[in-house]
């Protein structure tokens, strides 16, 4: 695409809700509790906040910097800004990293199809907690429903991705992240009235200091990028279609913020909910599909139609939130081998899916059929473990070192200022975290977890 043509959102409400359709996703809904639970609760919760803060929205407008100022897709845009430099690598990583995590994300995104057909049979009628762990892992661990949903899933994603639909992606966000935060919030209120809710608060509330070590560090770390869609170049390729007035500074904290309060409300749905029927918290990335039905049932078990619906609605817009999540990450990718190597973009797609369903196929059945374990994970587990706790984190690194000190100090203050149109009062201080603050905390939480420091 020539550079003049390049199509911008058609509003700056538009530009905020498209990133923030990439951002709110399985990593808010899924991910984000069963980290949560796996470290602890409360204290990895507080570190999480902190490295959203601190980490995630600065490299957020570091990224939008990028994208905007070369007005390409992150394969290409270092080479843009710093020709005949080795810092074109920073993209290729996060096109890697973008492809890796569609694989096992378009995994999970499939198993909410599958529980909008039970939702729409009425099959969470009658049950306990126990039946929903146990049809759970019977339907997790079977060979071949996974792939189908997975397949179904990619083969939407790709769809999109190839129809161009930029209008699509911007239009629907419009409309469905207002609906599922409505939803999101009605469930929480639900939820923390269940019987013996208030033990899930504390486990959210309360944080025991004594639990932290150097994986919750990583595990935060690793989640709040995942959850931004950062150190990938997502939001960068993103904000290349921000037209002139979009303000970077303000997107970016809005994307934060609804991206955050979604992650926390969800931790209100979960909890009180896990606690109130007796699920561990602990329980992996099983857990929402196993607490969610019971919440659905307890709350409006009396009236199984509203039971039916509520949890029809909510994996619904749980569908439509990982789908934009999966065009956002399919798109980057397609984008890239259609610039980098002048193939159609439908030809180009093809080949991303067609890697997609390996590593997809692959990663379900690792969670059953496949028993092989990589550094004792999992193959699911594993390209979980690599692209959120090592690419994502090290690619925002290099984002920090590229901006920070490579690009022209100018540069970044008018992309910030929209070219002095704006005030941007908080530039030496955002600069001063991209130049230290920021890749010394990184550096700091990948040695710590190697153990040297202890
Ligand atoms: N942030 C999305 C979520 O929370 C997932 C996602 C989309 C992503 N694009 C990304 C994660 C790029 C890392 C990098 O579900």
């Amino acid at each position: 695409m020539q550079k003049n043509e390049r199509v911008s959102f058609g509003s700056k409400l538009g530009a905020i809700l498209a990133a923030a359709g990439s951002a709110v996703g399985l990593g808010n809904i899924w991910r984000f509790p069963f980290e949560a639970g796996n470290h602890g609760g409360a204290a990895f919760i507080l570190i999480y906040l902190a490295c959203v803060l601190i980490l995630g929205m600065p490299i957020m407008i570091a990224e939008f910097t990028v994208g905007r100022h070369s007005k390409a897709s992150t394969g290409k845009a270092f080479g843009i800004l710093a020709p005949g430099t080795q810092w074109k690598l920073i993209g290729y990583l996060g096109v890697l990293a973008g492809l890796l995590i569609l694989g096992y994300y378009s995994v999970v995104a499939g198993w909410t199809l599958e529980y909008i057909l039970a939702s729409l049979n009425n099959g969470f009628a009658g049950q306990g907690p126990e039946d929903f762990v146990a049809s759970f892992q019977e339907f997790s661990q079977d060979p071949l429903r996974p792939i189908i949903w997975l397949l179904a899933f990619l083969f939407f994603t790709h769809y999109i991705v190839v129809k161009g639909v930029k209008d699509g992606i911007e239009k629907s966000s419009k409309i469905m992240m207002p609906v599922l935060f409505i939803l999101i919030v009605v469930l929480a209120i639900c939820s923390v009235t269940l019987p013996n809710a208030g033990k899930g608060l504390e486990f959210l509330l309360k944080p025991d200091f004594s639990k932290l070590n150097a994986d919750v560090f990583l595990g935060a770390m690793g989640q709040a990028f995942f959850s931004l869609s950062l150190g990938m170049g997502c939001l960068s390729t993103y904000a290349s279609y921000f037209g002139p007035d979009t303000k970077m500074g303000k997107t970016a904290l809005s994307v934060g913020a609804i991206d955050t309060m979604v992650a926390i409300l969800a931790g209100f749905i979960i909890f009180p909910a896990a606690f109130s029927v007796g699920i561990q918290p602990d329980a992996g990335p099983s857990l929402i599909f196993i607490t969610l039905p019971n919440v659905f049932q307890q709350a409006f078990g009396g009236v199984p139609f509203l039971a039916a619906l509520f949890s029809l609605m909510f994996y619904v817009l749980l569908a439509l939130a990982a789908l934009t999540s999966t065009i956002s990450l399919h798109e980057v990718v397609t984008a890239f081998l259609h610039e980098k190597f002048g193939w159609k973009r439908n030809r180009a797609a093809i080949l991303v899916t067609a890697f997609c369903v390996v590593t997809g196929v692959l990663s379900s059945l690792s969670l059953g059929a496949w028993d092989a374990k990589f550094f004792n994970l999992s193959f699911f587990d594993l390209l979980d473990f690599v692209t959120a706790k090592l690419m994502l984190p090290l690619g925002g690194l290099l984002v920090c070192l590229f901006v920070g000190w490579y690009l022209k100090k100018s540069v970044s203050r008018d992309e910030l200022t929209n070219y002095g149109r704006e005030k941007a009062p908080y530039f030496s201080v955002y600069m001063f975290i991209l130049k230290y603050i920021a890749p010394i905390a990184i550096a700091l939480i990948f040695i710590n977890e190697l153990g040297i420091l202890s």
